[in-house]
């Protein structure tokens, strides 16, 4: 692996309490993330996975129980991570460097110049250089992600949330995206936590899934993925191992899917 110049923090989840008034959501859920690890977070629509990035990212605080980053309670005031969204979330009035560029500017410690030349340099490294003055309206869905990711990657932040980043598009579109992100995580070397709804796309991605239980149940499965890296197209997703994987979580998640009543 190529020397990460980013790097990740290590994220400790401990004994967290939560709910929504009577909502029960989670119940002393423990997670613990390595530095630079790739999490992904699987499980039934309903089952808590937005409460749990929200919590992560400090616009919810646990009712008890701790969630540390690098050892220190996270400060909702500190941009301590980047998020990407379901939907691209784009100004469609500002051009797609200036959307890039939009967070530092907020932030206000980089001049002008600055500020330009790291958007440019995140939107070469998520592949759109040559894009920098097009309106977010004249961009595919899979080029309007990859502004949303390069608009959190400016900010250089050591953890980077992920809520089904990829889901709105197709299946080749989604593909070509998740090697992109490998790329970037091998270059950058950021933890990630990552939801999504494909069992492939978590298995591809990931260092370990974990299957989110009916709330208030907690975690359902861990899956350590050990297919090795780099992870390539179809030889990586035709072997063996990454059926086996398939096959448990499929099995996870019929049974979650079965005690909650739904699953999308
Ligand atoms: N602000 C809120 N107030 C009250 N209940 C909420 C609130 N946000 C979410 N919930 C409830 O908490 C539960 C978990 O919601 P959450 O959005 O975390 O699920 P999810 O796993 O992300 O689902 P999906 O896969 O559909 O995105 C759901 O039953 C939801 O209705
Ligand atoms: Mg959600």
């Amino acid at each position: 692996m190529s020397v990460a110049t980013i790097g990740g923090d290590s994220l400790h989840i401990r004994d967290v309490h939560f709910s929504y008034g009577e909502l029960n959501i989670f119940k002393g859920l423990p997670i613990e993330v390595r530095p630079g690890e790739f999490l992904s977070i699987i499980g039934p629509s309903g089952c808590g996975k937005t409460t749990l990035l929200n919590l992560l990212s400090g616009f919810l605080s646990p009712d008890r129980g701790e969630i540390l980053l690098r050892g220190e309670p996270i400060a909702p005031e500190d941009p301590h991570f980047g998020y990407v969204f379901q939907q691209p979330t784009l100004f469609p009035w500002l051009s797609t460097i200036e959307n890039v560029e939009f967070g530092m500017k907020m932030e206000g410690r980089l001049s002008a110049a600055e500020r330009r030349e790291k958007a440019a340099h995140y939107l070469a490294m998520v592949g759109l250089a040559g894009f920098e003055a097009y309106l977010p309206t004249k961009l595919s869905g899979g080029m309007q992600q990859r502004v949303s990711l390069a608009r959190a990657l400016a900010m250089e932040p050591r953890l980077l949330l992920m809520d089904e980043p990829f889901g709105a598009l197709d299946a080749i579109t989604r593909e070509t995206m998740n090697d992109e992100l490998l790329r970037l995580w091998d270059e950058l070397g950021q933890t990630v936590v990552f939801i999504t709804h494909d069992i492939d796309e978590a298995i591809y991605l990931s260092d370990r899934v974990l299957v989110l239980d009916k709330p208030p149940g907690g975690i359902y499965r861990e899956l350590v993925c050990e297919l090795p890296r780099p992870r390539s197209g179809p030889v990586t997703r035709t072997t063996e191992l990454f059926w086996q994987y398939k096959k448990q979580l499929m099995a996870d998640i019929s049974q979650v899917s079965a005690k909650v009543g739904r699953f999308n």
